[in-house]
C-alpha cells in the first residue's frame, strides 16, 4: 500500500531539502528520500554539500587558516606562540561535529515544516494512473505515490580513467577531507575549486603540495587579473602548480602513489606522493534511479535533460541541482529547488544564471559574479572598468590582508554593472554587493554614491565603482 504525497523529492542535498521545505511552505504534502548514512547508521541529510563538500571543507579551511596565522601571521602583531602543533584527529572531530549539527538541523527543519523524510535509496518505479510510484529501499523501505517527483540526486567525483578511488592513497573529496595525518608529499590532480581549497588546507598544515593541471593556466573562467593575482598568492604560499600536464600511469602501493606525467614542454616526469587527491570534476548521479525503465531522458554526459524551468521529458517529473546542466554549486541547486516548488504551485519564479556568484575559499578568497572584461569584449560589449587594491584600504591594512583588489565592469553606454571580480579578504562576502547591484540593474554610479561604513573592506567596492568614473578618492 503506497503512502500518498503531493510531491516526492529524491535527494536531500541543498537542492532537494530546500525544494522540500519550500513546497511544504506552499501547502503541499511532501516526502524527501535520501540515502546518506552516518557511521552510526542514522540518516545524514544534506548531501555532498553538508557531508563531504561545502561545510566540512570550510571547517578544515578555517582550522588550517588559524594554524597558518598562529604560525606565521601573529608575530607581526607582537604575539609570540611557542610549541605550536596541530592535533589532526581533533581538527577532524570538530569538522565531524559541524557536519552532524547540519544534518540534525535539516531533520529539525523537516519536522518544523512537516516534510516526511525517508532514509533509503529511491527508484521511480512507474506510473499508477496520474501518479508516480517511488520505491524506497534501505532502512526506511516504503512505497510512495505522488503527483510530482523532483529529482535532486546530485553528483559524484569523477575518477581518472582506470584509477579507482581507494580513499587510502587515491582520494576523492571525501577522502581528502579525512586524511588522518598530514601527508609529507601530497599530489593533487586538477587545479579546480576542490584542488585549490583542499590543496590549501593540507599545505597550510605542512604538506608539500604539487598540483597537476591539464589546462595551460589557472582558473580560465575567472577574470584574467584575478587569476593572475590568485596564482601569485597561492604559489607564494607554497602550492607548486604545473599547467599543461598530461597525466599518465598512476600506481598506488603500500609506500605511496607513483604518478607519471608529461609537462607542457613534453618532458616526462615522475613523482611519488604519500596521497593523491583526484579532483577533476564531478559526474551526475542517476544510478539506481530507474531512469531508463521510466524513459527519463539523459543528455550525452549523463545529466538529466531539463528545460530552462527544470522540467524533464516526463510529465510532472522535475530535476534540479548537480544532476542537471549549469554550475555545480549548492546555491544554484537551492535556487532551482525553490523555483520548482513555486512553479508546481503555479507561480512564475526565475533563476538567473547570470547573477550566480562563484566563491573559492582560498586565502585570499576569489569571488566573482557576472561576466569578465574579456567575455564582454568578445561579445562586442563596450565596457568601462574600475579597480581598487586592498593595499589602499584601511581595514585590509589593519587586518594585515592587503593582497588583491575589487574590480567592477560596467557597460560603457548606460553604466550598468555587468560584473564584479574580487580577489582578497572576505571576497565571498563582498561579491554579494555586486549580485544585489546586478539583480537591481544598478549602475556603477549607484554603488559609488551609496554610503559605505568606514573602515570596512566594502569601501574597496565603492572605490572600484568610483574608479569606473575615474574618480576614486583614496588612490
Ligand atoms: P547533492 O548535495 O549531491 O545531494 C544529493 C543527495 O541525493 C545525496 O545525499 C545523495 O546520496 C542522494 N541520492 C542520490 N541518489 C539517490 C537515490 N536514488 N535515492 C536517495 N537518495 C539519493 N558548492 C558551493 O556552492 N559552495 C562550496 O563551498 C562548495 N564546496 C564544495 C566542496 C567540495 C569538496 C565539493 C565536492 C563540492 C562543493 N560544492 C560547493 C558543490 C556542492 O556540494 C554541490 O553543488 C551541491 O551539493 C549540489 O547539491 P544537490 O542537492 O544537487 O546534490
Ligand atoms: P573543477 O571542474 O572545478 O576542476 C577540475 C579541474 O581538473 C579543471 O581545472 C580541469 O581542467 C582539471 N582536469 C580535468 N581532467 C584532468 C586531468 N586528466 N589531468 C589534470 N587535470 C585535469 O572540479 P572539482 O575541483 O573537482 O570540483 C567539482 C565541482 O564542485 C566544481 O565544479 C564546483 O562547482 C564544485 N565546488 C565548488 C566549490 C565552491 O563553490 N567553493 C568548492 C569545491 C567544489
Amino acid at each position: 500500500m503506497s503512502q500518498e504525497f503531493d510531491i516526492v523529492v529524491i535527494g536531500a542535498g541543498p537542492g532537494g531539502y530546500i525544494a522540500a521545505i519550500r513546497a511544504a511552505q506552499l501547502g503541499f504534502s511532501v516526502a524527501c528520500v535520501d540515502d546518506w548514512t552516518r557511521r552510526d547508521g542514522k540518516p545524514a541529510p544534506g548531501g555532498t554539500c553538508t557531508n563531504v563538500g561545502c561545510i566540512p571543507s570550510k571547517a578544515l579551511l578555517q582550522s588550517s587558516e588559524n594554524f597558518e596565522r598562529a604560525g606565521h601571521g601573529f608575530a607581526e602583531h607582537g604575539i609570540a606562540i611557542g610549541g605550536l602543533s596541530i592535533d589532526v584527529a581533533k581538527m577532524l572531530a570538530r569538522k565531524e561535529r559541524i557536519v552532524a549539527q547540519n544534518n540534525d538541523g535539516i531533520l529539525l527543519l523537516f519536522r518544523r515544516n512537516k516534510v516526511t523524510p525517508f532514509h533509503g535509496r529511491a527508484r521511480v518505479a512507474g506510473r499508477s494512473g496520474e501518479r508516480w510510484v517511488v520505491a524506497v529501499d534501505g532502512p526506511g523501505a516504503a512505497e510512495l505515490a505522488a503527483t510530482h517527483v523532483i529529482v535532486a540526486t546530485g553528483s559524484l567525483p569523477r575518477p581518472l580513467p582506470g584509477v579507482a578511488f581507494d580513499n587510502l592513497r587515491v582520494l576523492d573529496n571525501a577522502g581528502a577531507l579525512a586524511i588522518a595525518e598530514v601527508p609529507k608529499r601530497l599530489g593533487v590532480i586538477g587545479a579546480g575549486v576542490v584542488g585549490l581549497e583542499l590543496g590549501s588546507v593540507w599545505r597550510r598544515l605542512g604538506a608539500e603540495v604539487t598540483i597537476l593541471e591539464a589546462l595551460p593556466g589557472l582558473l580560465p573562467t575567472a577574470d584574467e587579473a584575478v587569476a593572475k593575482e590568485a596564482l601569485r598568492s597561492l604559489t607564494r604560499q607554497g602550492l607548486a602548480m604545473r599547467f599543461g600536464v598530461t597525466v599518465g600511469a598512476v600506481g598506488a602501493g603500500p609506500d605511496g602513489v607513483d604518478v607519471a606525467w608529461r609537462d607542457a614542454d613534453g618532458s616526462g616526469q615522475q613523482a611519488r606522493f604519500d596521497r593523491l587527491i583526484v579532483s577533476i570534476g564531478r559526474v551526475p548521479t542517476t544510478a539506481g534511479l530507474g531512469a531508463r525503465d521510466i524513459g527519463l531522458a539523459l543528455d550525452a554526459r549523463g545529466f538529466v535533460e531539463v528545460d530552462a524551468e527544470c522540467r524533464t521529458n516526463l510529465p510532472n517529473v522535475w530535476a534540479i541541482g548537480d544532476v542537471v546542466r549549469g554550475p555545480m554549486l549548492a546555491h544554484k541547486a537551492e535556487e532551482e529547488g525553490v523555483a520548482v516548488a513555486e512553479r508546481i504551485a503555479g507561480q512564475r519564479p526565475e533563476v538567473d544564471f547570470g547573477t550566480i556568484p562563484w566563491v573559492i575559499y582560498t586565502a585570499p578568497e576569489i569571488a566573482w559574479v557576472g561576466r569578465t572584461e574579456r567575455e564582454l569584449g568578445a561579445a562586442g560589449v563596450d565596457v568601462r572598468v574600475g579597480s581598487f587594491p586592498f593595499t589602499a584600504n584601511g581595514r585590509a591594512r589593519a587586518m594585515g590582508e592587503t593582497s588583491g583588489f575589487v574590480k567592477i565592469v560596467a557597460d560603457a553606454g548606460n553604466d550598468r554593472v555587468l560584473g564584479m571580480h574580487v580577489v582578497g579578504p572576505m571576497a565571498g562576502e563582498l561579491v554579494e554587493e555586486g549580485v544585489v547591484a546586478m539583480e537591481f540593474g544598478a549602475a556603477s554610479e549607484d554603488l559609488a554614491r551609496i554610503c559605505h561604513a568606514h573602515p570596512t573592506l566594502s569601501e574597496a567596492t565603492r572605490e572600484a565603482a568610483l574608479a569606473v568614473g575615474r574618480r576614486a578618492l583614496n588612490i
